[in-house]
């Protein structure tokens, strides 16, 4: 997975599998394709992330990556996109509270960027202003897969 990834060669999502990973099991996640997806925040903001919905706003240079993989049904599981989020500086975009949306596809290129090349990533950016202001656009993940902290 992680080879697959690094073939973007996205340095902000170098090593995510060794930063704090928030959920217990790998979960379905609906609006994520129904991929099997595990959560994980980087250093500028774990600590943040690690509160869920008490995190508030988050860090100036957060990392959220959320990796995925589908099980087929003759077992074999085939990997799925990596999402991002990336916490930029004030004014990046509005319209995503300077969140910037990234999807890396499993054959390593970028499906799209906020405000970048490929797709425009609205879509991820409308759905996660849901729960603008409250929440700084992040989801979080059901209770039952958390990590207790
Ligand atoms: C229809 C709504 C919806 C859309 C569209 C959507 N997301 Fe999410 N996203 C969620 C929800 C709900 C969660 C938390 C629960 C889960 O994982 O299913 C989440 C969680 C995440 C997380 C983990 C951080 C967090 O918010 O807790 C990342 C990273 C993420 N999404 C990136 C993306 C990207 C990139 C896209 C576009 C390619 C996208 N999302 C599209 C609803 C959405």
């Amino acid at each position: 997975m992680k080879k697959a990834y690094a073939k973007a060669g996205l340095r902000q999502v170098n090593g995510y599998t060794g930063w704090l990973k928030v959920n217990a099991t790998a979960y379905q996640s609906a609006t994520h394709g129904a991929r099997y997806v595990n959560n994980y925040a980087d250093s500028h903001g774990d600590f943040r992330y690690k509160m869920f919905e008490k995190a508030g706003t988050m860090p100036l240079g957060s990392v959220l990556a959320k990796d995925s993989f589908v099980v087929n049904p003759d077992g074999k599981v085939s990997i799925g996109p990596l999402f991002i989020m990336e916490k930029m500086g004030t004014g990046f975009n509005k319209g995503s509270g300077d969140w910037r949306y990234t999807m890396i596809m499993p054959n390593g290129t970028i499906a799209g960027m906020t405000k970048g090349k490929g797709m425009n990533m609205k879509f991820c950016a409308e759905c996660h202003a849901g729960v603008a202001p409250d929440q700084d656009h992040v989801m979080f993940l059901p209770e039952e897969y958390r990590v207790k902290f």
